[in-house]
């Protein structure tokens, strides 16, 4: 079967396996975390047709002829061959976290959550931050984050 991720069409032989394992053993894309497995954390969290989606909750097939996105897909190259963050991955970036283990989640959250809302306000970011779970406790620093990459957004703009 088929998938397509970050918008090129991969072959891939486990359907039933969740997205999760078929994103990170079979085609290498292992900026997409496993926490949990159940669920509960969000740091195995990709875009399925733009919606923030626990791929572990999400058997492969489930997923075939749907746009999936990881973390890789998200920055772009300029006609320069220039490699250009996604403005929530430059947040993410300057912004002084610990393990890192759940950021790949929290990325792929608030890049859902500023499609769909470009300009959140303070409630909205908070929200969508305790939606994924940090063990580091760092939800201050996460919800900066997405407020700073609404600046770099509208910055872009
Ligand atoms: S690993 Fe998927 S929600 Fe925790
Ligand atoms: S930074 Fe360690 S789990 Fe979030």
């Amino acid at each position: 079967m088929k998938l397509q991720v970050n918008g090129r069409l991969h072959e891939v032989r486990h359907g039933d396996e969740a997205l999760v394992w078929v994103l990170r053993d079979e085609l290498g894309l292992t900026g997409t975390h496993y926490g949990c497995g159940i669920g509960m954390c969000g740091s195995c969290t990709v875009l399925v047709n733009g919606e923030a989606t626990r791929s572990c909750q999400m058997p492969a097939r489930a997923a075939q002829g749907q746009a999936i996105t990881t973390l890789e897909g998200l920055a772009t190259r300029s006609s320069g061959g220039e490699v250009r963050l996604h403005p929530v991955q430059q947040a993410f970036l300057e912004s002084p976290l610990q393990c890192l283990w759940c950021i790949p989640g929290h990325v792929m959250t608030a890049v859902a959550l500023l499609d769909a809302v470009p300009r959140p306000s303070t409630e909205q970011i908070e929200a969508h931050a305790n939606r994924n779970l940090c063990r580091c406790g760092g939800y201050n620093t996460i919800r900066k984050a997405v407020a700073r990459a609404v600046e770099l957004t509208r910055e872009e703009a």
